[in-house]
């Protein structure tokens, strides 16, 4: 049985002090829950604060991004071990905005996935563009980026990996994918898990959802046979509407 996982990818929004409040606003209301998972990204420069604020919560706690290589020289960059060691237990890579905005390619994607897998668990986010589901390509899209960003990566576990499907079209339009087309890439990728892998990871391993996820569409997209969950933008910066959508459930 995959346990569901509701993830507040934070992004670039909030000062400290903001972020303390919608944290601490986020807890006030959400319960001790053994059947779901609650997880929040928040910018790098808060994840300390943040981590000793859910500590013993059962909240967890992710980065963003980080880099691949262990340590040295890369002014500006973020290892896994040092969000390791502010209390992440997860990493977001390969989310649309670093592929679209930074230049990330699957290369480096794949790079920085064998680097997390030391200490972290990746949340590897794939999606297609709009116009490459009108051209039809959606599968040949989500095929290639899963395919290039796990080539040669071994799993001998269903839970040493996240994967997001974020078509591009949904992430923050306020468009999300229906349950359906939702439904339909999700079933590929876990079929595509399990021809790269095995049967075991295909059934255990956990897809989440994301793009304009909501909690008036959030019960529908997570009520979908192979749909685990959600990776939220916007709505997480809200505690009523991520709360919504995590009592959704
Ligand atoms: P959104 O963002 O919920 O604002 O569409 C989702 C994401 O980018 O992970």
């Amino acid at each position: 049985m995959r346990k569901k996982l509701i993830a507040g990818n934070w992004k670039m929004n909030n000062t400290l002090s903001e972020s303390v409040e919608l944290v601490e606003g986020i807890l006030s209301k959400i319960k001790n829950y053994d059947d779901r998972l609650v997880l929040l990204a928040p910018p790098f420069t808060f994840l300390y604060r943040i981590s000793g604020i859910i500590k013993e919560t059962g909240v967890k706690l992710g980065g963003q991004n980080l880099y691949f290589e262990e340590k040295g020289a890369y002014t500006g960059e973020i290892s896994g071990k040092m969000l390791k060691s502010v209390g992440c237990e997860y990493v977001i890579l390969g989310h649309s905005e670093r592929r679209n905005i930074f230049g990330e390619a699957d290369e480096l994607i794949r790079k920085k996935i064998i680097r997390a897998k030391e200490d972290l668990i990746p949340i590897l986010c794939v999606g297609e563009k709009l116009e490459e589901r009108e051209k039809g390509i959606t599968e040949e899209i989500i095929s290639n980026q899963v395919k290039n960003c796990l080539k040669d990566i071994p799993l001998n576990n269903a839970d040493e990996l996240v994967i997001a499907y974020e078509p591009v079209w949904a992430i923050g339009t306020g468009m999300n994918a229906t349950p359906e087309q939702a439904q339909e890439v999700h079933l590929f990728i876990r079929e595509l898990i399990g021809s790269l892998y095995s049967d075991y990871i295909k059934e255990e391993i956990k897809i989440l959802y994301g793009g304009s996820v909501k909690p008036d569409n959030s019960a529908s997209l997570l009520s979908q046979a192979d749909i685990d969950g959600a990776l939220v933008g916007g709505a997480s910066l809200k505690v009523d509407d991520f709360v919504g959508i995590i009592e959704n459930i």
